[in-house]
């Protein structure tokens, strides 16, 4: 299932993040704050408790998010900025990291550090920036799966339709900012936000545009 937030204010966000003038500390603050923002739209089964508390009118029951439930896992090193995002709605979540690369010349991922909490159960929410060829979240999702979580949800800043369509027959819920174009020959996202690593991390904007 593919979810786009389509939202003008989420969208502004994203076209700040675009910009290639935008430094990279300011990139990250908007990164962190579009997946404040965008969290509470992508998140349809969301475990709850009844819970009695005391308010300043007396004692009521309502409602709270088992925060615990959830388990964010970003994708080394652009989905960082989107962890402290996602954790600034959940602070209970756990964390789990996985780190993948993409070869630029055979444009393959593979993962080279894995470090996975206790998943069975849990509503996982996997967090990178780009969905591009969708090399990447096969992976992740592949070492996900096989933990036996009880939902699995992905959120992209920019999707690609090749990266979409790749996950078509999965259970996932896949949710992006935006559905771009499609992918370059180098795999970038077309328009999308180029080399979201370097960007996010690097205070040089690249002298040339990637394409
Ligand atoms: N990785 C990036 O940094 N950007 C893309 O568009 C695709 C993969």
């Amino acid at each position: 299932m593919i979810r786009i937030l389509d939202n003008p204010i989420l969208r502004n966000k994203l076209n700040r993040i675009r910009d290639r003038r935008t430094p990279a500390h300011e990139l990250r603050q908007h990164v962190e704050d579009l997946t404040s923002m965008s969290l509470p739209l992508i998140l349809d089964s969301v475990p709850t408790r009844s819970m009695q508390i005391e308010t300043p009118m007396g004692e009521y029951v309502f409602e709270f998010v088992i925060e615990e439930d959830f388990v964010f896992v970003p994708i080394l090193r652009a989905g960082l900025p989107m962890l402290n995002g996602a954790l600034r709605v959940f602070q209970k979540a756990s964390v789990g990291f996985l780190a993948i690369r993409r070869d630029e010349e055979t444009l393959k991922s593979h993962v080279y550090y894995s470090r996975l909490p206790h998943l069975e159960g849990k509503h996982v929410v996997i967090l990178d920036p780009m969905l591009a060829t969708g090399g990447t979240l096969e992976l992740a999702l592949k070492i996900i799966m096989e933990k036996n979580p009880k939902k699995v949800y992905t959120f992209h800043l920019v999707a690609s339709p090749e990266g979409v369509e790749r996950f078509k027959y999965w259970e996932v819920s896949i949710s992006t900012v935006s559905l771009d174009d499609g992918l370059n020959t180098k795999g970038y996202i077309v328009p999308g936000v180029g080399d979201m690593g370097d960007r996010l991390f690097s205070d040089c904007p690249p002298s040339t545009p990637l394409g």
